[in-house]
């Protein structure tokens, strides 16, 4: 909201409450911030806005108590800049579909696909990718046989990390040192999906690359690599919820990260590889570990990685040399250039 243009864009900031309605936000940046103090929700009795689901309208309208519906004007795009289930995962890209409105980021498969981190592995795997070895539980597997369901883990070593298979922000994740935990971990897991992933702990440095769709038939562009250091002594075993978002003190982002030419380069042809591999469209962050041995593993790819300005993938842009506003003007352009329908 700080950085997009105002006398280029009008701005409609709509955010979307607990319980699922979009409602008219004041847009404030400074209202919106997340802080070890303040994680701000959308206030669910605000003006409410409806989005049209014909492919015929593309008007927002504005809904507020005993006043008549009025139209707030035509939307060109929606940049939905939101994370995890319900926003990220191809959801909401869907019913964007259905109405033929134009929007920034990732259709519905890779958005879907991105989400899931067992069938991003699948696909990364079938595109000769490099992933770390890995379990998946299912809930019917969970319910029919816990014993059994774990046993599969057997093959990994230990520390394991369990996570959500679609999750995000590292909620509900754990690093688990031995077998003994595995269980709490993955009840943790289940919290917020009820597949669930564990994959071998890998040591390394998190290498992350920001991938931006190239323009018509141009192959996709790659920042410059970057590196996430969580510090010790700030009670962060990995880059957990408050080391992303709420400690300023913990982790340290630096871009370029310090890294020989060639591991950085070859970790900009795996990010632009699996950027193409999910059918990725406008952004994505792709996530790396860089072992002491030299090897390189994609952890993850985030169809709508942080947008903060404390964020890798704007910061990892600026350091490229594009700047904030500027990127934010071509995610549009990309997404205004794209046509509506299959693709
Ligand atoms: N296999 C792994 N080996 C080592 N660290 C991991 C592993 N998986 C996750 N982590 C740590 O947990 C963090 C969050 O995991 P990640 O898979 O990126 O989930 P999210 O989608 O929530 O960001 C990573 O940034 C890293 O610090
Ligand atoms: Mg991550």
């Amino acid at each position: 909201m700080q950085a997009i243009d105002r006398d280029t864009y009008d701005v409609v900031p709509i955010g979307i409450s607990r319980d699922g309605h979009w409602v008219l936000t004041d847009g404030d940046p400074r209202l919106l911030e997340l802080t070890a103090s303040q994680t701000p929700e959308v206030d669910a009795d605000g003006t409410g806005v409806l989005v049209p689901l014909a492919t015929t309208e593309r008007g927002l309208t504005v809904l507020e108590p005993e006043q008549v519906p009025r139209s707030l004007g035509d939307v060109d795009v929606v940049f939905p800049l939101l994370h995890g289930p319900f926003g990220e995962d191809g959801t909401l890209q869907g019913m964007l579909e259905l109405a033929d409105i134009r929007y920034v980021g990732s259709g519905v498969f890779a958005s879907a696909a991105g989400m899931d981190k067992h069938y991003m592995k699948v696909v990364f795997a079938a595109a000769g990718l490099p992933v770390g070895p890995y379990a998946v539980v299912t809930d019917a597997q969970w319910r029919r046989d816990k014993a059994a369901a774990m046993d599969a883990v057997g093959a990994l070593t230990y520390p394991v990390f369990v996570k959500p298979a679609r999750g995000g922000s590292s909620l509900g994740i754990s690093k688990v040192t031995e077998p003994d935990g595995l269980e709490a971990a993955i009840v943790a897991a289940r919290e917020h999906d009820r597949k669930v992933v564990v994959e071998q702990g890998v040591v390394g440095r998190e290498i992350e690359c920001a991938v931006l769709q190239g323009r018509d038939t141009d192959p996709p562009r790659t920042s410059e690599v970057g590196e996430v250091v969580v510090e010790e002594g700030h009670g962060h075993d990995f880059y957990d919820f408050e080391a992303k978002y709420l400690d300023d003190q913990g982790v340290v982002l630096s871009c370029p990260a310090k890294l020989p030419d060639h591991v950085a380069a070859e970790v900009r042809r795996l990010a632009a590889a699996a950027f193409e591999a999910l059918g990725c469209e406008g952004l994505a962050r792709v996530d790396c570990f860089y072992t002491d041995k030299g090897d390189i593993f994609v952890n993850e790819i985030n169809t709508m990685p942080g947008f903060t300005p404390h964020s890798m993938y704007p910061q990892m842009w600026a350091a490229s040399g594009l700047a904030y506003p500027e990127l934010i003007d071509e995610l549009v352009q990309l997404a205004l250039d794209r046509p509506v329908g299959l693709r």
